[in-house]
């Protein structure tokens, strides 16, 4: 199996270390548009084998997907940051772009790929990448709900001094502020959370994984990437070795929610042809509503990008 990660920073980076130590795949390309940057990276994900024993080999590219071919899967992490103070959808602008331009690479390179998006704003990305794809909805995907879980689920680990592996949750909609949780389908092996933790404590929680994002780029001055490239790595080894694990992902909506057009997180079935199956919750009136405030922040930004042209 063939795997590309286009951007090599702080994402990008730690998705391919993550997908070589777990042996995710045997060929892992890097490639970014800093001369010698991936290059650099790759050596150095390379020169780690030894030592924590694997055998998955990186290699890195400036600018030259030519080494990218017949890839399987394309992550694209490639794009600004965001700094204090700023939105993710201050970003849209310089990285539509890039992903623009990065798509048009990947179709040309590694027409049968499945392309996670990780670039922000992470659900008017992955609609810029199916725009310029072109490829069905199925195979171009964003990755932040597993991010925004993994959140959630530490801080509730963290309250409930528990394990983090026993914590099982989901987080729907956009990913940004207007993000959806579902404590309802939240529980601690099995035991519906609500049942462990006061109502107030759970509200801080939700609210604090709304702005988990901000609260790092307010301590790092950029934003995080351990979780997010562990996330996009998760995403990519449920889809080479087809676990058809479920995990919220970000996907174009055609009316599944009562939704259509829209690219939103909601929990899917990932395997080997990408997403392999939406899966329809049966929402209750308030978080229907807070689906639809998640639905129109998110095609806001939407339609600023079809300003852009
Ligand atoms: P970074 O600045 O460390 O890395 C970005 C890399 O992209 C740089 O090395 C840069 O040279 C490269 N790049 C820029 N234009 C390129 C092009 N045309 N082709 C190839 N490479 C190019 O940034 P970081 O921290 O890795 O973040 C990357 C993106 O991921 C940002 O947009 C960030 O907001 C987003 N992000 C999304 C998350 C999510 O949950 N979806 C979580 C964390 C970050
Ligand atoms: C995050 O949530 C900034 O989207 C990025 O960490």
């Amino acid at each position: 199996m063939k795997v590309t990660v286009v951007g090599a920073g702080n994402v990008g980076a730690t998705c391919a270390d993550v997908l070589a130590y777990r042996e995710v795949a045997n060929e892992i390309v890097l490639v970014d548009i800093k001369e010698g940057f991936a290059e650099g990276k790759a050596l150095d994900i390379w020169q780690k084998a030894p030592i924590d024993l694997y055998d998955s080999r990186t290699i890195g590219a400036t600018n030259d997907y030519s080494k990218s071919a017949g890839s399987d899967v394309v992550v694209i992490t490639s794009g600004l940051p965001r700094k204090p103070g700023m939105s993710r959808d201050d970003l849209i602008g310089t990285n539509a772009g890039i992903v623009k331009s990065v798509t048009e690479n990947v179709v040309k390179h590694s027409p049968n790929a499945i392309i996670i998006v990780v670039s922000n704003p992470l659900d008017v990305m992955t609609y810029q990448a199916h725009l310029t794809s072109k490829f069905p909805r199925t195979r171009v995907i964003g990755m932040a709900g597993i991010l925004d879980t993994a959140r959630y689920r530490a801080f509730l680990a963290e309250a409930l001094n528990v394990s983090p592996k026993d914590i099982q949750a989901i987080l729907m909609g956009g990913h940004g502020d207007t993000m959806v949780p579902l404590p309802r389908y939240t529980t601690v092996a099995g035991i519906p959370v609500t049942e462990l933790i006061d109502k107030d404590k759970l509200n801080a929680i939700l609210e604090r994984t709304k702005v988990g994002g901000g609260e790092l780029v307010k301590l790092m001055g950029t934003s995080a990437w351990y979780a997010p490239g562990s996330a996009a790595a998760q995403m990519v080894e449920a889809i080479v070795k087809d676990q058809r694990r479920v995990f919220p992902a970000c996907i174009k909506l055609e009316g599944e929610y009562g939704i259509n057009d829209c690219y939103l997180g909601v929990p899917v079935i990932l395997g080997k042809n990408g997403v392999e199956k939406v899966i329809e919750l049966d929402l209750n009136s308030e978080e229907k509503a807070l689906l639809e405030a998640s639905r129109k922040a998110v095609k806001e930004v939407m339609d600023v990008l079809q300003k852009l042209g």
